[in-house]
């Protein structure tokens, strides 16, 4: 058996757990909004049309912030399609996922379900096929309280308090060649400022995100984001990162240490924002909104991409495994440790497109495996981050290079530290030791199982769930074995 051991102190903080690093999505895409969140058929339906048994589990998975509509799909969505009576409605093309979208749901119903749900409003504005003008509009409409065109329009339509949204995306991806509405760096650098400037107008402290790159691999990354904010770094406050995990070519190895490629992300962007302030002798410091990031086998979207204009269609709805849930509680340990920089991240999504949460249509939803590790550190983290020493032996990896097999963050909280820690090892089991002195584990939980592609189904929803442990406390000295392809959540007292 491999052997590692943790150190930290609490006098060692990185920064305050922010709430909003729980963040979620929901894109009208696929099955997320329409008998996801939204199907008024349903046996638990509410008045209003919300899936209850979805909003339960939203609850129960913690999470915190929810950006909304897109995504792919914001960049041609025009917001005022959905408001107002359902009857007068229109039914457009969705470019972005070659679907029928009925506008059933709109920034009404979605800030009610938010509100429901017990979730921060993120709300992004179309900068691909629209601008400045339109971004104000929606905001005029979501913000403002009263007594102008749009705001009284939100209020006829029976919603008299603003929505009170403070955090607004400037775009989705708009890197992407795929997205509607591309723009090279210099026209949306220009685009996000001006409009940025508009909006503060309105509403001086509005939290704002930049796009920044749709992912590290593509070839404008660095330049990308040096470009954006050399023009917009006044007006914005964050810049945006998005990254999508899956084993390619079978290589596990390197998927199990996606959360390396994470740190290094983070690390790039965090780098290029501070090189442009120092340029730009600005001692502001720009945050990270990971506004997308999970695992999402898009191979195998690429290879069947959807053919047919279709409302609802299932698309992506990538059913996950214990490896995945591993993969996903590291990503999250690799966004709680850069808490520093890290100020907001979502991941994507979250009901049946690439998403912790499954339902059918008339049927029951369910929790997919990457629930638990989301649903434990929002519920665990707590306090400050601290600053943890990993002494581990290391793996090579085809992508990454050699990486720890594990992997660690820490939390504390007025006495309560919470460990979370990862064995990225797919064969080797781990004994960990960890000096924590004169305190008990309470409550400690291990994902992991003999068969690591084991999965959550409609007819086995809890195939896979976190196991509860006891760790021994022997003379001061934490010690539990991790298994191979594992995930544990340690809240020590
Ligand atoms: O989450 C699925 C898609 O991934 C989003 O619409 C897009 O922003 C990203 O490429």
């Amino acid at each position: 058996m491999l052997t590692a051991s943790l150190t930290f102190s609490p006098d060692f903080v990185v920064a305050p757990v922010r709430r909003r690093t729980f963040g979620s999505f929901v894109e009208h895409m696929g099955r997320c909004v329409y008998t996801g969140i939204y199907e008024p058929d349903h046996p638990t339906a509410d008045e209003d049309g919300f899936r209850g048994d979805v909003l339960a589990l939203t609850r129960e998975l913690g999470a915190t912030v929810v950006r909304y509509p897109g995504g792919n799909f914001v960049s041609g969505y025009r917001w005022e399609d959905g408001v107002g009576p359902r009857a007068d409605r229109p039914v457009r093309r969705d470019l972005a996922w070659r679907s029928i979208e009925t506008n059933e749901v709109g920034i009404d119903e979605f800030a009610r379900w938010a509100d429901r749900a017990g979730v921060e409003l993120m709300y992004a504005v179309n900068l691909g096929t629209r601008g400045v003008t339109e971004a104000l509009d929606v905001h005029e409409y979501m913000n403002h309280p009263g007594g102008t065109q749009l705001s009284d329009l939100r209020r006829k339509h029976g919603s008299p308090e603003p929505h009170g949204v403070r955090l607004i995306c400037l775009g989705n991806e708009l890197d992407g060649p795929w997205q509607t509405g591309h723009k090279t760096a210099h026209e949306y650098g220009r685009l996000a400022a001006e409009t940025a400037r508009a909006l503060r107008q309105a509403e001086p402290d509005l939290e704002l995100v930049a796009c920044g790159s749709s992912h590290s691999g593509m070839p404008t990354f660095g330049l990308w984001e040096s470009t954006v904010l050399e023009l917009a770094y006044d007006q914005i406050d964050h810049i945006s990162c998005h990254a999508y995990y899956e084993p390619l070519d079978g290589d596990v190895d390197s998927f199990l240490a996606s959360a390396v490629d994470m740190d290094r992300f983070i690390d790039s962007v965090v780098a290029t924002a501070d090189a442009v302030g120092a340029r730009l002798k600005n001692p502001k410091r720009i945050g990270v909104s990971f506004d997308e990031w999970n695992v999402w086998y898009q191979q195998r979207f690429h290879a069947d991409p959807p053919t047919e204009w279709r409302t609802a269609p299932r698309l992506i709805e990538d059913t996950y495994t214990v490896t995945d849930a591993v993969v996903v509680g590291n990503l999250l340990i690799s966004l709680l440790r850069h808490s520093d920089r890290v100020h907001v991240a979502c991941q994507a999504q979250l009901v049946n497109v690439i998403a912790p949460i499954r339902s059918e249509p008339g049927g029951p939803a369910w929790r997919q495996t990457i629930f638990h590790p989301f649903a434990l550190t929002s519920r665990l983290a707590r306090g400050e981050v601290l600053q943890v020493r990993v002494d581990s032996p290391t793996q090579r990896t085809s992508r990454f290079g050699e990486v720890p097999v594990v992997d660690a963050v820490a939390t504390h909280d007025a006495g309560e530290t919470s460990l979370f820690v990862v064995n990225r090892h797919r064969t080797e089991a781990v004994s960990l030791e960890v000096p924590v002195g004169d305190v008990g584990v309470q409550e400690a939980w291990l994902l992991s199982d003999e068969d690591t592609s084991a999965v959550n189904t409609a007819a086995a929803p809890d195939r896979v769930v976190p196991r509860r442990i006891t760790p021994a406390v022997v003379d001061g000295v934490l010690k539990v074995e991790l298994p191979p392809v594992s995930w544990s959540a340690l809240p020590l007292r």
